[in-house]
């Protein structure tokens, strides 16, 4: 099989680090022209773009924001000309204690939905209007949506993290649902639902002693990286699988399996 993304042009958001980076790495190396999206991580994301050179554009923008979250597919849009491809990878993922202050759990649970679910939301909504319209226009576009949950979506969370938990399991909903409503209008949309990935976000997990137990629940005998999760990505991407729209496919080593 040979993949050759040298006509599309793919907005990854979260690409300054973790899996994020890889999606962008291997979509590039797959010949992708990439809007490489980041918040905080500026000089991250800079080091990313000159290690590969040409067909990478710089998108900054915070996705906690509204407004921000707007921007970010602007200036996507800006740099690019012609959206074929949408990763909403972006996620954070807060502690929060249940017999934390409920002010302040209120907060961590707004912090995470607007993040892994209202931006993601805002950024599909604003694709799939993209999408749909080229399509009547008559000049067609990718019209690939590829949104990163979780295991956590199905399996649950533990009870620092039912907000992250949530939010994910919105995201399967908003995604299955887009693909149900606009198949016929361009779009076809999928999840991809990770187990523990080795990135920033497993690493407090990890640092606390919790390797060995992912280890354990894990069917093969290696942590799984972000190496493992973004060829599935760039498959996607490609065209070739599309009549799985729809679908979740789960990256996790057979830990939950459902
Ligand atoms: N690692 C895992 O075990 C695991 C498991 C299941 C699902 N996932 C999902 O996979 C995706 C990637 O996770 P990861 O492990 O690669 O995470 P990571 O290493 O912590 O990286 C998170 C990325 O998201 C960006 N981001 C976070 N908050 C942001 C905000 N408010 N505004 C803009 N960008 C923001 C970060 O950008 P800056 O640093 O530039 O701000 C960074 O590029 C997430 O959706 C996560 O929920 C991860």
């Amino acid at each position: 099989m040979h993949i050759d993304l040298a006509d599309s042009n793919i907005l990854v958001t979260g690409a300054s680090r973790g899996i994020g980076k890889e999606i962008v790495r291997q979509l590039h190396a797959s010949g992708a022209t990439v809007a490489l999206h980041y918040g905080r991580s500026k000089a991250e994301a800079e080091t990313i773009a000159t290690e590969l050179g040409s067909r990478v554009h710089l998108v900054q923008g915070d996705l906690e924001h509204v407004d921000e979250s707007i921007a970010v597919w602007e200036r996507g849009l800006a740099a690019l000309g012609r959206i074929d491809v949408i990763i909403n990878n972006a996620g954070t993922s807060i502690h929060s204690a249940i017999d934390t202050d409920t002010r302040v759990w209120a907060r961590d649970w707004q912090r995470t939905t607007n993040v892994n679910l209202l931006a993601c939301g805002i950024l599909s909504k604003l694709f799939v209007e993209h999408t749909v319209a080229a399509h009547a226009a008559g000049t067609p576009t990718g019209g690939r949506l590829i949104n990163i949950a979780s295991r956590a979506a199905f399996r649950g969370d533990t009870e620092d993290y039912i907000a992250y938990a949530a939010s994910k399991g919105g995201v399967v909903a908003m995604t299955r649902s887009i693909a149900r409503a606009f198949g016929k209008r361009g779009v076809k949309a999928f999840t991809i639902a990770p187990g523990w990935v080795m990135t920033d976000m497993a690493k407090q997990f990890m640092d606390e002693g919790g390797a060995e137990t992912v280890l354990s629940e894990l069917a093969l005998p290696t942590l799984t990286e972000p190496t493992d999760v973004a060829p599935m990505i760039v498959l996607l991407a490609s065209g070739l699988a599309d009549h799985a729209t729809g679908c979740t496919i789960d990256i996790n080593a057979a830990s939950y399996v459902h």
